[in-house]
């Protein structure tokens, strides 16, 4: 994904991008020491506005994951969202975006530590259409690399460094000439892709893995989860095995960035009739709706954004 933002939040001020800039001696480069977000804004042609899905759950996100590492955010959480809605008008984007906040420890450390380095936040804004071609769904392996546990690097802190878990994951899939990894625990239950949680439909029910199977606590899937259960679906968080997936009428990989993407294929074996599904094509359609603000009971979910020419 290109990223073409021209200003960012960085040490309190939006500025440009070319001066957003950390030492290579900051702890966040050598250790990873960061948590970030992914934000999503939707553009609303027939309403001249940007759509921010979920801003303030996400910030919620941020700041409570922050204190994993002993961070705490530098401004309080509806500053943060209004430096987001800054860097959206700034930009000027009209179109859909992405907004990508990160905090992190930028101190010159040696040795890694989390509890006693400050940290600082830093935020862009860049337009982002599709993720990746995956209405017409995608192939998937479950990875030979074991989600990372709580007790390593606690997988539900979106946590920068763990991201290697996922890169790992995320290259085994493409350069074996699928699009995306399925990670399991290390207890070998089902966790989720790398940068989406998974749902899969089993005889008209709507199952996830729990909270505690090695996943973000991702949004969107507290958002179809909400959605499942506005159309009457009905839905169960618990523990999923690997060949569940297999035998499964449908499976679908949702997320911030990704959105919710059908899987077709699981390690060579086609998912139900190897084409998207009736639910998971419902339930984009729900989430299409209200990402775009034509869900009045769940308008709380969208913070509009005017961007001038
Ligand atoms: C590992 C991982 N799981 C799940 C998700 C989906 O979370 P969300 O819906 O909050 O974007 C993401 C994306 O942010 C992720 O990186």
């Amino acid at each position: 994904m290109l990223i073409e933002s021209r200003y960012a939040l960085f040490r309190g001020k939006i500025g440009p991008i070319e001066e957003a800039k950390v030492s290579i001696l900051a702890a966040v480069v050598n250790y990873g020491l960061a948590v970030f977000e992914g934000i999503r804004a939707y553009w609303v042609p027939e309403r001249e506005e940007l759509l921010v899905f979920r801003l303030f759950d996400h910030v919620d996100r941020l700041r409570r994951n922050g204190r994993i590492l002993f961070m705490d955010l530098p401004i309080p959480p509806e500053e943060v969202a209004a430096r987001a809605i800054e860097l959206l008008t700034k930009e000027g984007i009209r179109g859909d975006a992405y907004i990508r906040p990160l905090l992190y420890k930028a101190a010159p450390e040696l040795g890694p530590h989390v509890h006693d380095s400050p940290c600082e936040l830093s935020m862009f804004a860049t337009p982002l259409s599709r993720y990746a071609n995956t209405a017409d769904g995608i192939r998937a392996i479950v990875s030979s690399w074991r989600r990372t546990s709580d007790n390593a690097i606690p997988p539900r802190g979106k946590i920068a460094g763990s991201y290697v878990n996922a890169a790992l994951a995320k290259s085994e899939a493409v350069l074996g000439g699928a699009d995306e990894a399925i990670l399991l625990t290390q207890d070998g239950a089902v966790s989720e892709g790398t940068v989406s949680n998974l749902f899969l439909v089993r005889d008209g029910q709507l199952v996830t893995p729990p909270v505690t199977a090695g996943i973000l606590e991702g949004i969107t899937r507290r958002t179809v989860l909400t959605l499942a259960r506005d159309i009457g679906l009905d839905v169960l968080e618990r523990t999923v095995e690997r060949s569940e997936l297999y035998v499964a009428d449908e499976v679908v990989l949702c997320g911030t960035a990704m959105e919710l993407a059908p899987v077709i294929e699981v390690d060579h074996r086609p998912i139900g009739d190897g084409v998207p599904g009736a639910l998971t094509r419902r339930l984009a359609k729900e989430f299409d709706d209200a990402v775009h603000g034509r869900r009045p009971r769940h308008a709380d979910w969208c913070t509009a954004v005017t961007v001038g020419h």
